[in-house]
């Protein structure tokens, strides 16, 4: 059931002692009294199984729970119209929480589900609303700015509002949940 995925994420943001990561932990707590999804789209990243390998004993109940409720959700691409090409055929997100959310409305908040497949480049870009990355599964390489961090199963990482950021894989897709938050988290702003 999707409300135990909610449940495994929110025990995995509450050990972050981080201000973002707390406030999601608020999010998924209100997220409780949900409405179910009456229009699942499959996922389109066909080994999404492969998680469970590559998770660890903290993160393999958060991806139990992802593999179990995965067709509870309304999967899609990045539109190849916006994105730079290459990559978006081998991507996967949903937004569960926002205002495109699926099961809960929110207006200063999104949050979903991103995957990206072994030797992907989601290359530099940048939008107002700020961003926290918890990976469950896998791994990628995180620039933001400057700074270039490899992130495995129960990192996380949170990207300023406006920072330049890109993620790259290798030889392992990662696997991971997302989360924007600020006053503008529409993606008017979002640019490459
Ligand atoms: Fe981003």
């Amino acid at each position: 059931m999707l409300s135990s995925f909610l449940r495994e994420v929110r025990a995995l943001l509450e050990t972050i002692d981080e201000s973002m990561a707390q406030e999601f932990v608020s999010l998924l707590d209100r997220a409780a009294a949900m409405t179910p999804l009456t229009d699942p789209a499959p996922c389109p990243v066909p080994d999404l199984a492969r998680a469970r390998d590559l998770a660890t004993p903290a993160t393999c109940p958060a991806i139990d729970a992802l593999l179990a409720s995965a067709g509870e959700l309304r999967w899609s691409r990045p539109d190849p119209a916006v994105v730079p090409p290459g990559w978006a055929h081998r991507s996967a997100m949903t937004e569960i929480i926002g205002s495109e959310g699926a099961i809960a409305p929110a207006t200063n908040e999104r949050f979903g589900i991103f995957l990206l497949d072994t030797e992907c480049d989601y290359p530099d870009h940048w939008h107002d609303a700020e961003e926290f990355y918890l990976v469950l599964a896998g791994s990628g390489d995180w620039t933001i700015g400057d700074t270039t961090r490899t992130l495995t199963a129960g990192d996380y990482s949170r990207t300023p509002s406006r920072a330049h950021h890109a993620i790259i894989t290798r030889d392992r897709p990662v696997f991971t949940v997302w989360g924007w938050s600020g006053d503008d988290t529409t993606f008017d702003s979002y640019r490459f």
